[in-house]
C-alpha cells in the first residue's frame, strides 16, 4: 500500500495507516433503525486508508478501486455539499467531524478496500470509519461517538437513513466473536460462536441499490407501526404483537411482524449458540430469511435461490440473506469440513441458473477499526 502511496504522492514518509472492517450480519436484519437487536461480526475484509499531512492546504483523496483522485480545500470542507459520488462518504465524515469539534487538516489520502461494494457486507461503513480515523490522525475520540458520527455522515450527507449496526460493528468488532448490539441502549455483548461451525458469505453478484426508495419505505412503515401501536416495536413480544396486529394496515402489519419476530430470533439465536444447539441456530436463520422474503419483502430471486440451494447441501445448518437486501450476499452456517463441497455445489447450481459465478467469502470474526501498527 505504501508503494502505491509513494507513486501517487511522491513520498510516503510519515504515513499512518488505518483499517476499518466490513461485516456480516448473522441475524437481526432490518431491526436496527427501530431500536432492536442485531448480531453482526466484523470481517477480515476491510478498508485501509493511508494518510500523510500535507503542507499546501489541500485534502486529496485517491481511491485505488475507482482509480480516481479528488481534491478539496481542507479549510472549506465543512461547507461541502453532497456530490452524489463515492467521495460523499469521506467528505460527509469530514463535515461531521468538523461539526463535532475535530476540524480536518490538509492531507493526502489513499483508500484501498477488500470489502466488495454493493454486496451487503458494509463497504460504506468501512470507508466511513477508516476515513474518520485517518482524518482524526491519532486524536482520541470516544468509540461510540465515532460510530454515531459516521452514521450521521451517511444519514445527513449521503442521504441514506441507515441504522447504527454497520458503523457500530466496524468500530466494536472483536476477534473470534459475534457482537450482539442493543440498538436502543447502544450497549453490546460479545457472543463467542461454537467452534464446530463456520460461516461463509455468498455474493449473488446482484448489486443492491439501498439508497433507493425501498429502504426508506421500510423505515417509514416501521415508524408508522410504532406510532399506531403507541410503543417501539422492540418492546413487543410476538404474542403481544399478534393480539394487536389487526389494528395495522396489511402491509405495515407484515413489516412490523418481521421486526418483532426477528428481535425474538436474535435472543433465541444467542441462547442457542451458548447452548451449542446448532440445529436451532440454523432453523432460526432460515426463519429469518423467510420473514425477510415474505413479510419484509427485501429479498430477490437470486438470494432466495442461494438460500434454497444451500439448504439442500450436506453439512449446512442454515442460510439467509444478510444486509439490506435486494441483492448482495447470503450468509450460510455450515460444518467446516463441508466447505469445499458446498463451494462446488453452490457455484455450479448458481451458474446453471443465472450464468454468473457467485463469490464466496469465508467469514472469520475480526477485530474492530484502528490504526495498523506496522506500515505496509
Ligand atoms: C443496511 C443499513 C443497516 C441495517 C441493514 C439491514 O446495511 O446500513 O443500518 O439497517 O441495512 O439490517
Amino acid at each position: 500500500m505504501l508503494e502505491t502511496f509513494r507513486q501517487l504522492y511522491g513520498s510516503a514518509e510519515g504515513a499512518r495507516i488505518y483499517r476499518a472492517p466490513g461485516r456480516v450480519n448473522l441475524i437481526g436484519e432490518h431491526t436496527d433503525y427501530t431500536q432492536g437487536f442485531v448480531l453482526p461480526m466484523a470481517l477480515d475484509l476491510a478498508t485501509h486508508v493511508a494518510a500523510v499531512q500535507s503542507p499546501d492546504g489541500m485534502l486529496r483523496i485517491y481511491s485505488e478501486q475507482r482509480r480516481e483522485l479528488r481534491e478539496f480545500s481542507a479549510a472549506g470542507i465543512a461547507q461541502s455539499q453532497p456530490a452524489h459520488h463515492w467521495t460523499d462518504y469521506p467528505v460527509g465524515v469530514a463535515v461531521e467531524l468538523a461539526r463535532a469539534g475535530f476540524p480536518v487538516a490538509p492531507a493526502n489520502l489513499l483508500i484501498c478496500s477488500s470489502v466488495p461494494e454493493g454486496s451487503g457486507l458494509s463497504s460504506s461503513a468501512a470507508l466511513e470509519v477508516a476515513s474518520a480515523l485517518a482524518f482524526l490522525s491519532g486524536r482520541p475520540i470516544d468509540p461510540l461517538e465515532l460510530a454515531r458520527l459516521c452514521q450521521r455522515a451517511e444519514r445527513n450527507f449521503v442521504g441514506m437513513p441507515c441504522g447504527i449496526m454497520d458503523q457500530y460493528i466496524s468500530v466494536f468488532g472483536r476477534l473470534n466473536s459475534a457482537v450482539e448490539i442493543d440498538c436502543r441502549s447502544l450497549g453490546h455483548r460479545f457472543v463467542p460462536l461454537p467452534e464446530s461451525i463456520t460461516f461463509t458469505a455468498v455474493n449473488s453478484m446482484v448489486k443492491h441499490a439501498l439508497a433507493g426508495s425501498a429502504y426508506k419505505d421500510r423505515v417509514a412503515e416501521c415508524a408508522a407501526a410504532a406510532e399506531s401501536l403507541g410503543q417501539p416495536l422492540r418492546d413487543l413480544s410476538p404474542a403481544q404483537f399478534e393480539s394487536r396486529a389487526h389494528e395495522l394496515p396489511a402491509v405495515v402489519e407484515r413489516r412490523a411482524r418481521h421486526v418483532v419476530t426477528e428481535n425474538a430470533r436474535v435472543a433465541d439465536f444467542v441462547d442457542s449458540s451458548t447452548r451449542g444447539d446448532l440445529a436451532r441456530m440454523g432453523r432460526l436463520m432460515v426463519e429469518s430469511h423467510r420473514s425477510l422474503q415474505n413479510d419484509y419483502e427485501v429479498s430477490c430471486q437470486e438470494l432466495d435461490f442461494l438460500v434454497d440451494t444451500a439448504l439442500s447441501i450436506d453439512g449446512v445448518y442454515g442460510s439467509r440473506m444478510t444486509g439490506g437486501g435486494f441483492g448482495g450476499c447470503t450468509v450460510t452456517m455450515l460444518r467446516p469440513d463441508a466447505m469445499p463441497n458446498f463451494q462446488r455445489q453452490i457455484e455450479s447450481a448458481y451458474e446453471a441458473r443465472f450464468q454468473v459465478t457467485p463469490r464466496l467469502y469465508p467469514c472469520h470474526p475480526s477485530a474492530g477499526a484502528g490504526e495498523e501498527s506496522t506500515p505496509r
